[in-house]
C-alpha cells in the first residue's frame, strides 16, 4: 500500500522505515530540509538499533523515500500517518498544533478514500479536532480519520514496531478500520494482537499505558527505600512480585527515577486532563511529584556519602542518558542529579557512552570523560545514574588505584559486587539494608534544587 508518513522524527522514522520493511510503499515527509538531506544521503539521524540499516535497504529497493514537499509526499497515499510533535506545555497540556496544521495540510492534497491517521501521543478527544479540521479543508468528505498510537520504547523501537505486544487502532467509518487492518495484515498475519475500537478509546489506552508503567517504576523505587529500612532485598522482592501473573516482573527495577520524552509528557498530560474534565488522576499527580522527589533524595543520598564538607569535593557519574541504549537526556535524572551537586559546589566529571554530546549542552560547568576510568580520576565517590552494560566491564582495579576516594554508589544495581569490592571499593546499591546510604539522609533540609532546562534534540511524536 501507499503510505504517507507525516515527521521524521523519533516516532514518524521508526514508523516509515518499518512499514516499508513489511511490504508498503512510504514517503516521508520532513519540514527539516537539512534532516531530509541527511535522509537521503543515507544517514540515519537518530541512534537506534538496526533503524539505520533498514532506512538504507528500503531507500535502495525504492520502499522508502524522504520528502519536505507535503504533496508530494502525500498524493499517491491511501494512508496518511501523522507523527509530529506534540511538546508539553507549563501546565502540562499538550501542545496539538502541529498535528492539527499537518492533517490539514495532508487533506488539502489527499486522494479521494485516504485516511488520516494520528499516531502521536495526543490528549483523548483530539481525533474528533482532527476531523473538523480535515472536514473543513475537504468538505466531501471523502477523507476518513483514525487513532494509531505507538509503544516504541527508546533503543528498542524497531524490536517493539515487528513484535508488538498490541497493536491498537481507533476509527469510526469501517473504510478506516479496513485500511488499517490492510497495512498492519503482515504483523496480525504473525499472530500478534491487534485491538479495535474507538478513537478515543485508543488515545486513552495509550496514556493510561504510559502512566501506569510510571506508576509500576515509582512503587518500585518506594518499595526499595523501605527494603532498605526493614533489612529486605529489592531484588528478591521484585523477582517474587514479578512472579505474579497479574503484576508480571518488568518495570520493577529500582532506579533514581524516570525519565525521557514521555513519562514525564504523558503522565504530565493526563493529570491536566483530569483536573480540566472533572475525573482528577491523584495517583498520577502523587507518580509526578514522588518522581521529582526521587531524584533530589538520590542527591541527597550522594551528598551525604561525601560528608559536611561537600563543598570543593568530586564525584564521577558514570551515566547521563534517561536509560541505557539512548542517547536521549531528556528529563533524565541524571541532569537534575549533576545539577544539585554543581549547587552545592561539587565538581562534576561525567561518562555516558552516548548522551555526551547532548549533554555538553545542559551542563556547561560538568567535565566529560571519553572513558569511564578517566572521569574517574581523582574523584571522592562515583555514582552510576543510568544501567549501561559496559560499565559492567569497567577496569575497577584502575579505577580503584587512581580514585581519591573508595565508594561506587550503584543506583541501577547493574554491577557485580564481588569485582568491585575485590578492587577494594566500596559499593553501595539501593533496594538492601547491607550496605545503603538512606539512614544518613536527613529528611528534610535544604537543597538548592534547579530545575532543569530541557535539551534540545529529538523531536519525538508519539510517546
Ligand atoms: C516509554 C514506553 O515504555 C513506551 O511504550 C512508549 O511508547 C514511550 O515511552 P521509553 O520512554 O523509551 O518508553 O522508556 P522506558 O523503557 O519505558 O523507560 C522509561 C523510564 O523508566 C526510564 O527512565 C527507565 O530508566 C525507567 N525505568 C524503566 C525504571 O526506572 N525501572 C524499570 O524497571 C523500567
Amino acid at each position: 500500500m501507499e503510505i504517507c508518513v507525516i515527521g521524521a522524527g523519533y516516532v514518524g522514522l521508526v514508523t516509515a522505515a518499518c512499514l516499508s520493511k513489511i511490504g508498503h510503499t512510504v514517503s516521508c515527509v520532513e519540514r527539516d530540509r537539512a534532516r531530509v538531506k541527511k535522509l537521503a544521503n543515507g544517514e540515519c539521524p537518530i541512534y537506534e538499533p538496526g533503524l539505520a540499516s533498514i532506512i538504507k535497504k528500503s531507500m535502495l529497493n525504492g520502499s522508502l523515500r524522504f520528502t519536505y514537499h507535503m504533496q508530494d509526499g502525500v498524493q499517491n497515499a491511501k494512508a496518511i500517518f501523522v507523527a509530529v510533535g506534540t511538546p508539553s506545555r507549563e501546565d502540562g497540556s499538550s501542545d496539538i498544533s502541529q498535528v492539527l496544521e499537518s492533517a490539514e495540510q495532508a487533506a488539502n492534497f489527499a486522494n479521494v478514500g485516504a485516511v488520516i491517521i494520528t499516531k502521536s501521543t495526543v490528549p483523548v478527544g483530539t481525533n474528533r479536532a482532527v476531523q473538523r479540521v480535515v472536514y473543513s479543508a475537504r468538505p466531501d468528505g471523502k477523507l476518513t480519520v483514525a487513532s494509531n498510537p505507538e509503544f516504541l520504547r527508546e533503543g528498542s523501537a524497531v524490536k517493539d514496531f515487528e513484535e508488538p505486544d498490541r497493536i491498537v487502532i481507533g476509527f469510526k467509518k469501517n473504510s478506516a478500520g479496513e485500511t488499517l487492518r490492510k497495512i498492519y495484515k503482515p504483523l496480525t498475519d504473525k499472530g500478534f494482537a491487534l485491538v479495535q475500537t474507538s478513537c478515543e478509546n485508543a488515545e486513552m489506552i495509550k496514556y493510561a499505558s504510559n502512566a501506569f508503567l510510571a506508576l509500576k517504576v515509582t512503587f518500585a523505587n518506594e518499595l526499595s527505600d523501605l527494603c532498605e529500612a526493614l533489612g529486605g532485598d529489592m531484588k528478591d522482592v521484585a523477582l517474587g512480585l514479578g512472579l505474579d501473573g497479574r503484576i508480571g516482573p518488568k518495570f520493577l527495577k529500582a532506579g533514581p527515577g524516570y525519565g525521557g520524552s514521555c513519562f514525564p509528557k504523558d503522565t504530565r498530560a493526563m493529570a491536566h486532563m483530569g483536573r480540566k474534565f472533572g475525573a482528577r488522576q491523584t495517583l498520577v499527580e502523587t507518580v509526578i511529584e514522588r518522581n521529582e522527589a526521587r531524584k533530589l533524595q538520590i542527591a541527597r543520598r550522594i551528598l551525604a556519602v561525601l560528608g559536611s564538607n561537600a563543598k570543593g569535593k568530586s564525584v564521577c557519574i558514570w551515566g547521563i542518558a534517561f536509560k541505557e541504549g539512548t542517547d536521549d537526556i531528556r528529563d533524565a535524572p541524571a541532569i537534575t542529579i549533576i545539577k544539585v551537586l554543581e549547587n552545592m559546589g561539587v565538581n562534576v566529571r561525567a561518562h555516558d557512552p552516548e548522551a555526551m554530546g547532548q549533554a555538553r549542552h545542559v551542563l556547561p560547568k560538568t567535565q566529560f570523560f571519553s572513558s569511564p576510568e578517566e572521569a574517574a580520576e581523582g574523584t571522592d565517590l562515583i555514582a552510576i545514574l543510568t544501567g549501561w552494560e559496559s560499565y559492567k566491564r569497567i577496569d575497577f582495579d584502575t579505577v580503584a588505584a587512581n580514585m581519591k576516594g573508595d565508594t561506587l554508589m550503584d543506583f541501577r544495581n547493574i554491577l557485580p559486587k564481588s569485582s568491585v569490592k575485590a578492587a577494594g571499593l566500596r559499593i553501595i546499591s539501593i533496594g538492601s539494608s547491607a550496605d545503603n546510604t538512606s539512614h544518613l539522609v536527613k529528611t528534610s533540609g535544604s537543597i538548592d534544587f534547579v530545575q532543569d532546562s530541557k535539551p534540545k534534540g529529538h523531536s519525538r511524536a508519539g510517546c
